[in-house]
């Protein structure tokens, strides 16, 4: 079957008003991706081959993205909103280019399952005209029914076109649809706008084709694969979904998940065996976590790579950059951004480490703060292995500590450090006998005369 030639066409000429955002609505996002590359990656895993994305007049924005998540897609403009149908044949130019699979998606339909994409595929393989993906549901209202005699599919009625007794189908049209490509413009342009919307309606073709003598199968897929987001209610019912089912594949594939269902996961999360992540972690785009480290509960990560037994958190917030090699630490309220942490080196407490190098079993005292920023650039800080760096410093980029180097705690820490040296960079103690005393009985005479006055 991968020898055969599709092509995709995912419609998102949508208006989405009801998303009430200045973002088009399938730009918005689940797990971190638009919803529409996910569509776009769905049919990529079906082994579609070519893609073209239908926009709507002026979407610039859309374009944009487009180079993105879909760099190899052709963009067709449908200028004005006449229909599915006519929405296909803004991609006139491709599909007469001649395809032997043509793959229509929703770009609003973010859940669907590449297998679904696939079977269709396999009916067109063995000789099927049109394929129509439908689902089962007990409240069909809104959907177009299919519409079957003896056995067969012989159309789909949209809601408002349907009669009561119609209406009553629970067999609805999922959005999904594999049309023959010699057969596609062919039908298409047979499509008319006689139904109670006065749209040219992609789903008129399965009745088309149908009279013709061609052969029309509906296959079926789960509800998911319909779930078209209108408002940012069902945008959350999806994420809501898609995180579900890529939490039972962390867990299936060995991740311990604590509390899976407050484990919140990008779209390109990868996260190695015996792993095991407690309550409440997020992490953002661009996560690699080899096997056995502990992610600790309430951890923030995003763009990082954590290395094979690595224990992050809790309360530990890992940026773009942050790269923990093998066993290292970062604990409790520590942010990394930008910055290897090397080999058993351990960032424990309540730091931030930013634009570094922390040497293999170097230690990070409590309140470590690399200033890496001047108000206008970024400076590399470099702490060598072994280095000891003491609790409440502040290591002024651009500087760096040697190997085994040891800061003294409160140092503020301007000049490099070399290999084996100790450094304090702050006032030296000064401690004065009855001092103390004495300068109570100032301040306690002082406030008594200023009362009396
Ligand atoms: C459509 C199907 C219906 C199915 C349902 C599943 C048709 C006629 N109806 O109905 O059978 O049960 O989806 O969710 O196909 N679009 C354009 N240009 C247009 C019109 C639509 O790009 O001119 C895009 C929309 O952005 C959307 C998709 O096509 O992504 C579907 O259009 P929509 O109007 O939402 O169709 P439904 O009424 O939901
Ligand atoms: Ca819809």
């Amino acid at each position: 079957m991968s020898q055969r030639s599709c092509l995709s066409i995912i419609l998102a000429a949508g208006e989405g008003t009801r998303m009430k955002s200045a973002v088009p609505k399938v730009l918005h996002t689940i797990a971190g991706l638009p919803m529409v590359a996910h569509v776009v990656k769905a049919a990529e895993a079906a082994g579609s081959g070519d893609l073209a994305l239908v926009i709507g007049h002026g979407a610039d924005d859309m374009r944009k993205a487009a180079l993105k998540f879909a760099p190899k897609a052709e963009a067709f403009v449908q200028e004005k909103r006449l229909g599915t149908a006519h929405a296909v044949l803004a991609a006139r130019a491709a599909i007469s280019k001649g395809y032997d699979d043509i793959l229509v998606m929703f770009g609003d339909t973010p859940l669907i399952d590449p297998e679904a994409l696939a079977a269709a595929r396999l009916k067109l393989a063995e000789g099927a005209a049109v394929v129509v993906v439908g689902f089962r549901t007990e409240h069909p209202s809104g959907y177009g029914r299919l519409i079957e005699k003896a056995g067969k599919l012989v159309a789909i009625r949209e809601e408002r076109d349907c009669s009561d007794e119609e209406k009553k189908i629970t067999f609805c049209n999922g959005g999904l649809m594999a049309v023959a490509g010699r057969h596609a413009l062919k039908l298409l342009d047979q499509v008319g706008s006689k139904n109670a919307k006065g749209e040219y309606y992609l789903t008129d073709i399965v009745e088309i084709a149908a009279a013709q003598g061609l052969d029309v199968v509906a296959t079926e897929a789960s509800f998911e694969n319909a779930l078209g987001i209108n408002n940012r209610a069902e945008l959350a019912q999806a994420e809501g979904i898609w995180q579900a089912r890529r939490r039972q594949e962390a867990m299936l594939s060995g991740v311990t998940l604590v509390a899976p269902e407050t484990v919140f996961f990008s779209h390109d999360t990868e996260i190695g065996a015996d792993t095991i992540v407690e309550p409440n972690v997020w992490f953002g785009p661009g996560v690699k976590i080899a096997t056995g480290a502990k992610i600790h509960a309430f951890s923030h990560i995003e763009g990082a790579t954590i290395a094979s037994n690595c224990d992050v958190g809790p309360f530990a917030r890992l940026r773009p950059g942050a790269d923990l090699r093998n066993k290292a630490k970062v604990g409790n309220f520590c942010e990394v951004k930008q910055a290897i942490v090397e080999e058993g080196a351990k960032v424990n407490h309540l730091t931030y480490i930013g634009d570094a190098r922390i040497g293999a079993g170097a230690n990070i005292g409590a309140g470590t703060i690399t200033c890496n920023y001047d108000g206008y650039s970024k400076f590399f800080t470099d702490i060598g292995e072994g280095a000891f760096i003491g609790s409440n410093s502040s290591l002024v980029a651009p500087v760096s500590i040697g190997k085994d180097g040891y800061i003294a705690s409160g140092s503020v820490i301007t000049e490099s450090v070399p290999d084996d040296a100790l450094a304090f960079g702050r006032a030296r103690q000064r401690t004065l006998p009855g001092k103390g005393k004495e300068l109570r009985e100032r301040f306690a005479s002082a406030a008594a005369a200023r009362k009396k006055g």
